[in-house]
């Protein structure tokens, strides 16, 4: 295996903290254009200098290619998640269920409901005993519709719809 100089090493962590902590504003990191890779390669091999490299980061930037974010959206973007109410969700069958029907996340997390079913749905939060709690109510959800909850405690909470009682998941926060 090829040994790589502590300043590759070096070179191409800050590289990488650099792709993750921007927001880059290519559809996917594939399409970085190869000087991109190439002048972060070379500087980590000393063949491009510093400022070189950060001439070209800060170069990125002005030209708006990779575009700079708060820490707070960088962080919400990573305490984002979803749960889909598939198509078929209404039926009765064991088809459909919510995906992932048991989901984990940490506390501050926001969960999106998505209904991707052709029926509307609710997603409404329960007791132990089943009953509708008021931690989190969705109106009614059309076809397309979203509902957002984020979590600031811990626990395990359920969740069902009161069209289809039938069809419960959960959310664990840890
Ligand atoms: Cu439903």
């Amino acid at each position: 295996m090829k040994h790589l100089r502590r300043e590759t090493v070096l070179a191409i962590t800050l590289f990488s903290i650099l792709l993750v902590s921007f927001s880059v504003n290519f559809v996917s990191a594939q399409s970085v254009p190869e000087w991109v890779k190439n002048t972060a390669l070379w500087y980590g091999e000393g063949i491009v200098s510093e400022t070189e490299f950060l001439n070209m980061i800060k170069f990125l930037i002005e030209s708006g290619i990779i575009t700079l974010e708060s820490e707070d959206d960088v962080i919400s973007e990573v305490m984002d998640a979803m749960v889909i109410i598939p198509h078929r969700n209404s039926d009765i069958e064991n088809v459909g269920f919510y995906m992932p029907l048991n989901l984990e996340i940490p506390v501050d997390t926001t969960v999106t409901w998505i209904n991707e079913d052709l029926v509307p749905h609710n997603i409404q939060s329960q007791d132990k005993f089943g009953k509708i709690s008021d931690v989190f109510n969705s109106p009614t959800l059309n076809s397309g519709d979203r509902f957002e909850f984020t979590f600031k405690e811990d626990g395990v909470y359920n969740y069902y719809c009161t069209f289809h009682p039938w069809r419960v998941g959960s959310i664990t926060v840890k």
